[in-house]
């Protein structure tokens, strides 16, 4: 999500920084800021938004010899992109860089003030550098210092620490948040959390595994696992750095979608806990006297409402409606002052969802953003806002921001259920166990993914493509069969299995590819006499299903889970694989598909 780098050498350490930055900007770019230690002078600045503002700000700045630096470039995740929450973070007489985040933070902030640290931002990441300073007191070991801050973190991070107390160290640290440490013949050092800024400096590099912390300086580096040094395995870098970029993937989309098991636990983290949800952003009385909820929302967006719709009224028991913000906008709509008004925007920019927003505030509804982008225009204009923490999304079709959003739906329904009383503590637990088991199912599995790529190629032709599904799953299929339009240029729709007959059955014959999702644990004995319908009339059918289906031409089987979220979050995988197999056979340009624009910005 976010970008660290960090460096130690004679070269000008700002431009070093800078130019590392700058490759790592498409992860998050809302603030940036860079800390570096020369002769024992510290020096740190830092600027909100692209990092030119940060280059402008340091036009007038040099090193010159030897000296350490880290850098940092932010896609907020607590707190807003502003200044004081721009990293690096200091204290006294050190800085850090952080990527991920530390879940247990209001403990550790709140021991620390009553020591009498005084925080100035809201971000999770102070902490770390003031319990630093904490534990350097007691010993004035630095290293130790920070062994023993690191071992008090929980969650997920990646972190660069610099300090007066050791001016020509850095402190490292990663657990769960990716970091590479590089080095050359010329005795320079380098820190990134992706490969694309160590290309064309360090010659060899390491991966460091989570749970491994260490220092490097001129004279040494060394790695700690368990509190004993390790070998480090350096290994050569590639040259090429748009294949650094996308970290080895052939598509920004494809590493978006492999990032989903990631980023997902990042929107769960600090949130969910073994018996409770809880947010931040809001307190219980937000939601006083709401009667029902109203979902705006376009494209996935709107694919993850309607998901979303079902769970706020199975599970929570309020009444949810879901529209197209284009439609809404313009229907004179009759709105209700205790409606909470919920809408969904990776970007948070575009015009339809916005103009409904809009519409909604000047109602006096109560509104609520889900969204990925902190301090866009609908995050300004909600009354409050979950973030999704999906981190930057490149690739043009949206796989990322939508799991993301699913999670942040499901929990505020679950939050939802809970404060109203309409859940049973065992339906609630039940629920948490399955939150927090979706990051292993979002890990894309090998088999699969080869799988998917080998059936592809039966799936090029004919004319036209139905994803069927039913309930939950019938927002799947809807999303399943916009990814395949949008970068295959197939002809793809979704549609609700039991509605076939109604019509649709009419198209059915050997070239109508019928995509099904048969979850086990939803409506199983229903889709399937639809499918077998479908079967009956010739359609070809690819069967996704944990349970064995006998009529179908090809077949994905899933895993035997025993909740349908957990069943919807792989075959949510399974049909983003398949829309990119079939897409990259047919030679298309997955990440900027014809046509289309990531932020829609114009009705
Ligand atoms: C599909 C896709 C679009 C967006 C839609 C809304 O892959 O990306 O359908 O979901 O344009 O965009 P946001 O979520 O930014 O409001």
């Amino acid at each position: 999500m976010c970008g660290i780098v960090g460096y130690i050498g004679k070269k000008e350490i700002k431009n070093i920084l800078l130019n590392g930055l700058k490759e790592l900007e498409y992860r998050g770019y809302d603030s940036a800021g860079i800390a570096i230690i020369q002769n024992e002078n510290m020096q740190v600045f830092k600027a909100v938004g692209k990092l030119e503002n940060l280059e402008r700000k340091t036009k007038n700045f040099k090193t010159e010899g030897f000296g350490i630096g880290i850098g940092h470039t932010r896609w907020a995740t607590h707190g807003k992109p502003t200044e004081l929450n721009a990293h690096p973070h200091l204290g006294k007489f050190s800085y850090v860089v952080h990527n991920g985040i530390i879940e247990n933070y209001k403990e550790l902030k709140e021991s620390l003030e009553k020591k009498g640290y005084q925080f100035v931002s809201q971000t999770d990441t102070e902490t770390i550098i003031h319990l630093f300073e904490e534990n350097y007191k007691k010993s004035n070991d630095a290293f130790k210092a920070f062994k023993e801050t690191i071992a008090k973190l929980k969650g997920a991070f990646a972190i660069l620490l610099l300090t007066k107390a050791e001016p020509n160290t850095i402190f490292f640290a990663k657990n769960g948040s990716p970091l590479i440490l590089g080095k050359n013949d010329e005795n320079e050092i380098f820190f990134a959390s992706s490969d694309a800024p160590l290309i064309g400096h360090a010659k060899e590099i390491v991966y460091l595994e989570d749970g491994e912390y260490g220092y490097a300086n001129e004279k040494e580096i060394r790695i700690f696992r368990n509190s004993k040094a390790i070998e480090i395995k350096f290994s050569p870098l590639t040259d090429d750095k748009e294949f650094a970029q996308k970290g080895g993937y052939r598509f920004f989309m494809e590493k978006e979608i492999y990032e989903q098991s990631r980023v997902v636990s990042e929107t769960i983290m600090g949130r969910v806990t073994q018996d409770s949800i809880d947010f931040d952003e809001f307190d219980e009385s937000f939601f006083e006297n709401i009667e029902n909820i109203k979902i705006c929302a376009c494209g996935t967006s709107y694919h993850a409402g309607l998901a979303s719709a079902y769970l706020f009224e199975r599970l929570a028991k309020i009444p949810c409606s879901v529209e197209i913000a284009s439609e809404f906008r313009y229907k004179e709509p009759l709105l209700n002052k205790n409606t909470l008004f919920i809408v969904i925007s990776q970007s948070g920019e575009t015009a339809d969802t916005l103009e409904a927003l809009k519409i909604a505030k000047k109602a006096g509804l109560r509104t609520l953003a889900v969204c990925n982008v902190d301090n866009s225009s609908i995050v300004r204009l909600a009354d409050t806002t979950v973030l999704t923490r999906a981190g930057i999304e490149k690739g043009v079709a949206s796989t990322k921001a939508f799991a993301t959003q699913m999670m942040v739906l499901w929990m505020l329904v679950l939050y939802l259920a809970n404060l109203r009383k309409n859940i049973d503590k065992n339906v609630f637990e039940k629920e948490i166990d399955a939150i927090l088991h979706t990051p292993k199912i979002l890990v894309v599995k090998n088999h699969l993914h080869e799988k998917i790529k080998r059936l592809s190629k039966r799936y090029l032709h004919g004319h036209g493509f139905f994803y069927i599904g039913r309930d939950l799953f019938f927002p799947l299929a809807l999303e399943g069969a916009l990814k395949l339009k949008e970068i295959s240029y197939l002809h793809a729709e979704g549609y609700p299995a039991g509605e076939m007959k109604h019509g649709p059955i009419a198209l059915a014959d050997p070239e109508l590819f019928t995509i099904a999702l048969m979850p086990k644990n939803i409506l199983y004995e229903k889709i399937k006499s639809n499918v077998e319908e479908l079967s009956a009339r010739d359609s070809t059918i690819l069967a996704i299903s944990p349970y064995e289906f006998e009529l179908a031409d090809d077949f994905i089987k899933t895993a035997d889970y025993n909740h349908p979220m957990l069943e919807f979050f792989e075959m949510m995988l399974i049909v983003q694989l398949l829309a990119l197999e079939i897409a990259v056979r047919l030679g298309n340009d997955v990440d900027m598909p014809r046509n289309l624009a990531k932020s829609v910005t114009v009705e």
